[in-house]
């Protein structure tokens, strides 16, 4: 299962990459609004900052609805990085605009993807990833994992490539459960990440281990 983080923030990334577990970001609007960045340069030098610092795939959303906007956009992200994957909504125009950059060997992240039924018509057209969002549904009362596993039965059903990238992830269960199904990757914020870490045994283990071998090393 890859770890993606899902922030714009360049601390936080470089934190998860030193960690030596990091395989990918993913940014949306909001937040890169969130890090205070706005205008066509600005964005464009925040993407090659984080493509600096992380070795695997960075999603870069576009801001634009409509089938030429999104190409425009698209293509402008896509040239800054072999890293960038172009990050487009689950409209209609959305997933013309997949299969343009599939056919044209552009990586793709389907977002905001809340049924089966749109994460199928996402692989149809190709998408490189699919980012059914688990935490969004969670919140108005669906078990979002149930659409994870829902997704991967349909992908293996018939082979599609298209990963599973499980986002709005919350929490180190979260985690947990889609790495049960599945889910090719999880993209969520680094507290979640380094949430997996903790065990009260493990911290109490700790201390005495330290106790009893206090200054035996020399
Ligand atoms: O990047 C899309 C998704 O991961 C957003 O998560 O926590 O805002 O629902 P959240």
């Amino acid at each position: 299962m890859k770890f993606f983080i899902d922030t714009a923030n360049l601390q936080e990334i470089q934190e998860a990459q030193n960690l030596g577990v990091l395989d990918g970001v993913t940014t949306n609007p909001s937040l890169m609004a969130k890090e205070g960045i706005s205008g066509k340069d600005n964005i464009i030098a925040h993407y090659k900052a984080i493509c600096a610092i992380v070795d695997g795939d960075v999603s870069a959303e576009v801001i634009s609805t409509d089938y030429e906007g999104m190409i425009a956009e698209g293509e402008i992200l896509a040239a800054l990085d072999e890293k960038i994957v172009v990050k487009v909504p689950m409209i209609k125009d959305g997933i013309r605009a997949i299969r343009y950059f599939s056919d044209k060997g552009i990586k793709t992240n389907c977002t905001l993807v809340f049924s089966a039924g749109q994460a199928l018509l996402a692989a149809k057209a190709g998408a490189t990833y699919v980012s059914p969002f688990v935490g969004r549904l969670d919140d108005i009362s669906f078990d979002g994992t149930e659409l994870i596993e829902q997704i991967r039965t349909i992908y293996d059903n018939y082979g599609f490539e298209t990963e599973i990238l499980a986002a709005s992830i919350r929490h180190p269960v979260h985690i947990l459960k889609c790495a049960e199904i599945g889910a090719d990757v999880m993209t969520g914020p680094l507290s979640a990440i380094l949430a997996l870490l903790k065990h009260p045994l493990t911290d109490i283990g700790l201390e005495k281990f330290m106790k009893d071998m206090a200054g035996k090393w020399n």
